[in-house]
């Protein structure tokens, strides 16, 4: 990943970019004040891409991890403070059981294979959703990993892996009337702040882009509450091909976007 990345300080949450990254081969059209802080991907059409060379859809898949690693290291070398990806969602275990079985099985490789280059370059990764489903042997490695870079202070890099917006935004609300019923909150001071804190995503700024590969407009019960104010890009690239170019497009459209968080426009 970046030579310069490995800094002491976390990453700015203002979407700033720290004084290293003046450092990076950020390509020139790109304005590094106006970066986004966090970058949320729906990593989609992995099948079709397989199916367009006529091979398994499993190999979509395999070759999307590698469009994951290029995507990281761009991410980190440009500056970006937190890449968040959608790898499996509550309602992929209604796939053929062969597919669900190979995921799985890529997860634990993936990881295992990549975690002592991702902890080198100070990623600090972290799995989001309900871990306690997936095999246990890809729990070890996850709980591994995620003790191991947790005071990293490179990119934060969060893979959503049996990930539900909604479900997430249900245990959230369970949790609160919980301690409510216990007496220890009161209702009145349930507040938005309050809210996310019982989020998967807790301690991380809000997404500012998402980017949606394949073509499809949906957002699929993807970080729900967390993209309330995201812009959206949306482009036909299937993920696996979705390269330097690619993200190069999604930024530029990004900082075309006048971000007014419900409030009005004052050069308009
Ligand atoms: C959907 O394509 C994509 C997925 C189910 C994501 C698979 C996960 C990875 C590539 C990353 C794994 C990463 C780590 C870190 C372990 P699709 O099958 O829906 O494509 P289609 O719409 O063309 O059928």
């Amino acid at each position: 990943m970046s030579r310069s990345l490995a800094t002491t300080e976390p990453f700015s949450t203002t979407g700033a970019p720290t004084d290293q990254s003046m450092d990076l081969d950020l390509p020139s059209a790109l304005d590094p004040i106006r970066l986004p802080a966090h970058v949320a991907v729906i990593m989609d059409g992995n099948g079709r891409w397989a199916r367009q060379r006529g091979l398994p859809r499993v190999l979509g898949h395999r070759e999307g991890v590698q469009s994951l690693k290029r995507t990281l290291r761009l991410c980190s070398d440009w500056g970006i403070g937190a890449l968040t990806a959608y790898a499996f969602s509550t309602e992929n275990w209604n796939r053929p059981g062969e597919e669900v079985s190979f995921l799985m099985t890529l997860f634990e490789r993936v990881l295992a294979r990549e975690i002592d280059g991702l902890d080198r370059e100070r990623v600090r990764i972290r799995f989001l959703g309900d871990l306690h489903q997936l095999p246990p042997g890809l729990q070890e490695l996850i709980a591994e990993a995620t003790a191991r870079t947790a005071t990293n202070d490179g990119i934060h890099f969060n893979v959503c892996t049996n990930y539900g917006g909604r479900r997430e935004l249900v245990q959230a609300a369970r949790r609160l009337a919980e301690q409510v019923a216990r007496g220890e909150l009161d209702p009145a001071a349930i507040d938005e702040e309050a809210f996310a804190a019982g989020l998967h995503t807790a301690g991380e700024s809000d997404p500012d882009l998402l980017i949606r590969t394949s073509g499809e407009f949906r957002i699929s019960n993807f970080l729900l509450w967390q993209l309330a104010y995201a812009e959206l890009h949306i482009t036909d690239v299937l993920w696996p091909d979705f390269d330097e170019a690619a993200l190069l497009a999604a930024l530029l459209d990004y900082q075309g976007r006048r971000r007014r968080f419900g409030g009005v426009d004052p050069s308009r």
